[in-house]
């Protein structure tokens, strides 16, 4: 991967990354065809992280389907789908990570310990190995976003971070490989992010900028959805992550649940218009 970006840089090609963990959707060809707009040649990559995982998290179970991935990659015209083997990437147990403090404390900081520490090092990796001009990720990890234009920053990469809207399907759930794990009645439950979206905009709309206030009323609707247990409902300023108690136009609503076995996340900024974003 290393030699074969080398060479189209020398031949004055720009590369965009798409880093992933495969088992694409909408969502993922929406990344690639923005990456290709930014760059020459689009590389994504596939590789499902252990270190970003915790114990007892879906590490074993995530979704795979290489080929039909590869098909996927394959019509949307981009040039490399790099598929590394845990060996390759990691040959040893690595002694190194990259931690962005701060940013990466609160919100799934919180519940998941280390997983800003493994997705840092693993996209840090992928950096020095695709070497690309732009790499495109997407909205709904809100924070891994910031969290990697951070390091990015920090580390003085010279990569434009390009970050895409959120997609959603016709319902407006959050595309989400882990979705394919909801049962039927599961995706009706996981819905509650989408009306707490919209319920959380028409208040705010209403000129209601109490957070407290707010998120007292999300709750109880969060809540009237069967089988969902609120992992954290914060609404936060979006440069810093930082939780806000009256809202502006820099707000965001953040949200984690778990649907059965499986969390979802999703967020929004609250004064943005609603709506599907169609690539
Ligand atoms: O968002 C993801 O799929 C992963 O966290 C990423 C950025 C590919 C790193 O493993």
């Amino acid at each position: 991967m290393s030699a074969w970006a080398e060479a189209r840089i020398r031949a004055g090609k720009r590369i965009s990354l798409v880093p992933t963990m495969g088992f694409f959707h909408e969502g993922h060809l929406c990344l690639m065809r923005r990456a290709a707009q930014t760059a020459d040649l689009v590389v994504v990559s596939l590789f499902v992280n252990p270190i970003q995982f915790g114990p007892g998290e879906d590490l074993d179970r995530y979704p795979r389907d290489m080929e039909r991935d590869a098909g996927l990659a394959w019509k949307e015209g981009v040039a490399v789908l790099f598929a590394p083997a845990r060996e390759a990437m990691y040959p040893e147990l690595p002694q190194t990570r990259v931690t962005v403090a701060g940013l990466s404390e609160g919100l799934c900081g919180l519940t998941r310990p280390g997983h800003f520490d493994g997705v840092c090092t693993v996209v840090a990796k992928l950096f020095n190995i695709v070497k690309p001009a732009t790499a495109v990720f997407g909205s709904k990890d809100y924070q891994q976003l910031a969290v990697i234009r951070k390091m990015t920053a920090d580390l003085n990469w010279n990569i434009d971070i390009v970050a895409h809207p959120i997609v959603r399907d016709h319902n407006g759930l959050a595309m989400s490989s882990r979705n394919s794990y909801l049962s039927a009645e599961e995706r009706r439950s996981a819905l509650a992010l989408v009306k707490a979206i919209d319920v959380a905009r028409a208040m705010t709309g209403r000129g209601i900028n109490d957070a407290d206030r707010l998120l007292a009323e999300l709750e109880i609707i969060i809540k009237m959805h069967d089988n969902v247990e609120i992992e954290y409902l914060t609404i936060v300023d979006s440069r810093n992550l930082q939780v806000q108690k009256n809202v502006d136009n820099q707000s965001l609503l953040a949200m984690a649940i778990r649907v059965g076995g499986t969390r979802l996340i999703d967020n929004a900024m609250l004064f943005e218009e609603a709506g599907e974003f169609q690539c």
